[in-house]
């Protein structure tokens, strides 16, 4: 069985033909739409690293099968910068040190855009902490990814 979804990828519409069921969007991402910023880290939804904003909303791309998204619109890490100018949030991330070896970061980015869309950032830590939670940093710069998501909320 095959199916043919067409998804709106960083403002780019893409059709794409999967012949298997089972693919994920993070598979589908890194391997056939050279979208590799999207990291791969548990592969089953416990570290993060691999959120992207599907319809405006974070999601685990390692969950998601990319045949339930035929119209949907996905932001990934590459889409965030506008030719040469840095997201906000990228920006926050670099100014407030918020990563370490920087495997995490592009799920921590897309977390933060999202929960920020969402108006659930705000300026108190342990609000951002929650609400980044299921962000795992294995370098823990969890001080650093904190004070991003504040100066981006600013
Ligand atoms: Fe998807 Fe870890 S790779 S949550």
């Amino acid at each position: 069985m095959s199916l043919s979804i067409t998804l709106t990828l960083n403002g780019a519409t893409r059709a794409v033909a999967l012949d298997d069921m089972r693919v994920t969007l993070l598979d589908l991402l890194r391997e056939r739409l050279a979208m590799p910023g999207t990291k791969k880290g548990c592969d089953r939804g416990q570290c993060g690293a691999c959120t992207v904003l599907v319809n405006g909303k974070r999601v685990n791309s390692c969950l998601t099968l990319a045949a339930t998204l035929d119209g949907a619109e996905i932001t990934t890490i590459e889409g965030l910068a506008k030719g040469e100018a840095l997201h906000p949030v990228q920006e926050a991330f670099i100014k407030a040190d918020g990563f370490q070896c920087g495997y995490c970061t592009p799920g921590q980015i897309m977390s933060a855009v999202g929960l920020i869309a969402e108006g659930r950032a705000g300026d108190d830590p342990e609000r951002i902490r929650e609400g980044m939670s299921g962000n795992i940093c294995r370098c823990a710069a969890y001080h650093g990814i904190t004070r991003a998501v504040q100066e981006a909320t600013r």
